[in-house]
């Protein structure tokens, strides 16, 4: 067996999914005018040096396709380089302890049960509604500080967010491209504008948050200005929870359709931890990183110009057959799984030990409460329709025999 995914109407840009690999591990594409990398240990070279591949990519993005610079970049790490970005993630890192994601164990499996509860005695349920949107959205304003029950709001934001976040080119903009950027504009704004808000009133009335603690926060005697604490809450509601609504539901999509590991998962749950790690192998929710050129250098046998986009297919190197045995084979007893989905070196995912509790106890609470559970083969799952992304959008399981 190669791969299945084929028959999941994933997005079709996503070759690696259909099994197929480059010949070339890093290629220029004129149709966009960036670099593409799809090898692992080039991948890992882009990811580990800094100097060369810089994170501050909006500079070579056209003024009429990013939303404006420094308004919304100023504090989001993603975008950061040294020595601002270790000053910003040492700060963000003592609010993000080992500690601290392990004491919200309790609150996940509670919200788990709570949701579940909704549709217990039911026949079936669409997974990403009931419990892959809801508990991390929820667990990541709870943590902000934010109401969870306005997650229908940033829900509607960052849906149009998704759906522009398509394949644009470097170069020339069509009508079509220029639109996609003003909606994305509008949506950040909201996103930004309703996130300052709460930060105004946690200036004047703290509260035991993280929004509080980033107000209260100083880096090197100097506090984060309002843009800055804006954009950085920004990050973390986006990629705290897209990002993991996509994990719960591609983990579920890869045991549902590998029978035997689901029932090995099921009767040995010391086995979940290492299927979601190769889920995030197998289906990688963020599918790139993007990186601008500082210098000329040479990569997979290439020489790229300074100043050029690149963009790091993380979910290709993750099929890399010159590093994965048999990567188009879904195997959660993988010995050796050095995937890249959550990123490498200083900008490694800083909410990586929340997305895996988030995933351990929900679906070790969803397998316990449904031992029947399985994808309805009626309705096919749908995906994010963004060649950017790689996760279930819908899902629909039968619950019972
Ligand atoms: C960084 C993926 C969950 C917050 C990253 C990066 C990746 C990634 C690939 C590196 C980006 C780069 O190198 O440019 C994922 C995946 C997740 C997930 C696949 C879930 C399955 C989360 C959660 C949070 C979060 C739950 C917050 C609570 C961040 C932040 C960064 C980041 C703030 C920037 C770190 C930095 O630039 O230093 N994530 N993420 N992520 N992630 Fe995640």
């Amino acid at each position: 067996m190669t791969t299945i995914a084929e028959n999941w109407g994933v997005h079709k840009d996503q070759f690696w999914l259909r099994g197929e690999f480059p010949a070339e591990p890093v290629g220029f594409e004129a149709e966009t005018g960036a670099w593409n990398v799809y090898g692992h240990a080039e991948s890992l070279k882009t990811l580990s040096d800094p100097k060369v591949f810089s994170s501050d990519t909006a500079r070579l993005i056209p003024k009429e396709m990013s939303p404006e610079k420094d308004q919304f970049t100023e504090g989001n790490l993603l975008q950061m380089d040294p020595p601002d970005h270790k000053k910003l993630r040492t700060l963000v890192s003592h609010a993000f302890t080992p500690k601290v994601v392990a004491d919200l164990e309790p609150r996940i499996a509670a919200l788990t049960n709570e949701l579940l509860d909704a549709v217990d005695g039911a026949d079936s349920m669409e997974l990403v509604t009931h419990l892959a949107y809801p508990l991390p959205v929820i667990v990541i304003a709870e943590l902000l500080g934010i109401p969870a029950s306005d997650r229908d709001l940033f829900k509607e934001w960052v849906d149009t967010l998704l759906r522009n976040s398509q394949k644009r080119s470097l170069i020339e903009q069509t009508e079509a491209d220029r639109k996609a950027a003003e909606e994305t504009r509008e949506q950040v704004t909201n996103l930004v504008n309703y996130l300052g808000e709460h930060v105004d009133d946690r200036r004047k009335n703290p509260r035991e948050d993280l929004l509080t603690k980033l107000v209260e926060a100083e880096v090197d005697g100097v506090k984060l200005t309002q843009n800055e604490v804006v954009n950085f809450a920004n990050v973390l509601l986006l990629a705290g929870h897209i990002t993991t609504t996509m994990l719960l539901g591609n983990t579920v999509l890869c045991l549902d359709s590998h029978p035997d590991e689901y029932r090995r998962v099921r009767e040995d749950r010391s086995l979940l931890p290492s299927a979601i790690e190769e889920s995030l192998r197998f289906l990688s929710p963020f599918a790139l990183v993007a990186r601008a050129t500082t210098t000329e250098v040479e990569l997979g046998g290439r020489t790229i110009p300074a100043d050029s986009m690149l963009f790091t297919w993380v979910a290709a190197a993750n099929r890399d057959p010159r590093t994965f045995t048999d990567p188009g084979i879904f195997d959660p007893s993988r010995a050796h799984n050095p995937h890249l989905a959550f990123g490498r070196g200083i900008h490694f995912c800083i909410g990586a030990p929340l997305a895996r509790l988030e995933g351990k106890t929900a679906l070790n609470i969803l397998l316990d409460r449904f031992p029947d559970l399985r994808t309805d083969p009626a309705v096919p799952p749908s995906f994010i329709p963004s060649p950017h992304m790689t996760g279930v959008n819908e899902l629909q399981l039968l619950l019972k025999p």
